[in-house]
């Protein structure tokens, strides 16, 4: 038992894709597939009320997991820090345990702070869930999902011929995280991690991963090309000397991307910051699943509220 998963091993809240078993993580990833193709489920969490709890702005997660509860047949509330007695003072946990108080059983949780998710689902009574929607640097697990997922329909399910590059702001990224621990679980090929020597992390994050500065040699001959976000919020001043020259050593365009397998495949978790991780042009390009994520975060969400809430 975890804090995670019931003495039976299940899912009890979804934290972290770090430990979580393959069978564990595949069974979200069919059951995902089969929303995605179109499963019916509106009647599977009738009744069941869920609320959207950010401390951080949010477009795609927190509307997309709106519209998975919807799709259940959940009732949805959703939480607006700047709007919310938090503003007064009111603590994190004392907000949680009152919506829990008007019978909310699904908490979807964004923190700036590492761990803060985990720590609320410790406070949480028996029976209610919380998902990690994203935890400071440390772990957004359905964006891991739902990027495999997307990986799975570009690839297959066998990912260990394949070769990955993961680009960008490793050190700030929940993604990257999220995504090195399923890609480990799911058996990926290689995995190469490219970016500045600053915007690295070096606290064993990257064990097993082939490491870059160069990002035309991480691209070389790669399946996959991960972008992440530069994430200018959580950055101390000076560890990208300017815009211009991150584009320039770091940026993925068309011609840096012909570098990778000719039928390469590129994803970013978004939101873009365009013309500066990424051009226009391969952003909206052929190659680009951007969009799939999104359409897959939906499905993704989806089968997690149902793994566990149903
Ligand atoms: N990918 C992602 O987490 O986007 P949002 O911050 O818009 O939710």
């Amino acid at each position: 038992m975890t804090l995670q998963t019931d003495a039976d091993g299940r899912l009890r809240h979804l934290l972290t894709l770090e430990r979580l078993p393959r069978d564990a993580l595949v069974a979200l990833l069919d059951r995902a597939q089969a929303f995605a193709d179109g499963v019916d489920a509106r009647d599977a969490l009738a009744g069941t009320a869920v609320c959207t709890l950010f401390f951080e702005p949010s477009t795609r997660t927190r509307l997309s997991f709106q519209r998975a509860a919807q799709r259940l047949g959940a009732d949805v509330l959703s939480f607006d820090a700047a709007t919310s007695s938090t503003t007064k003072g009111e603590t994190a946990r004392d907000t949680l345990k009152n919506i829990e108080a008007m019978g909310v059983r699904g908490f979807i949780v964004r923190h700036s702070a590492d761990g803060a998710v985990a720590a609320l689902a410790e406070e949480a009574a028996a029976g209610t869930a919380l998902v990690n929607a994203g935890d400071g640097r440390s772990a957004h697990p359905t964006q891991g999902l739902l990027d495999m997922l997307t990986l799975r329909q570009a690839l297959g399910d066998d990912f260990s011929r394949r070769r990955f590059a993961i680009v960008g702001d490793v050190k700030h990224s929940r993604v990257a995280r999220s995504d090195l621990h399923a890609l480990r679980t799911l058996g990926a090929g290689e995995i190469r991690v490219c970016g500045p020597a600053s915007l690295l992390p070096d606290d064993g994050t990257l064990a097993g991963c082939h490491v870059t500065v160069d990002l035309d040699a991480a691209l070389d001959g790669v399946d996959v090309v991960m972008m992440l976000r530069l994430q200018r919020e959580r950055m101390e001043e000076g560890l990208v000397s300017s815009l211009e020259d991150y584009h320039r050593d770091y940026g993925l365009t068309e011609a840096r991307l012909r570098r990778a397998a000719k039928r390469a495949v590129v994803l970013h978790p978004g939101p873009m910051n365009r013309g500066v991780e990424i051009t226009d042009a391969v952003a909206d390009g052929p190659q680009s699943l951007i969009l799939r994520q999104v359409a897959n975060g939906v499905a993704v969400r989806m089968a997690v509220l149902e793994a566990l809430l149903r």
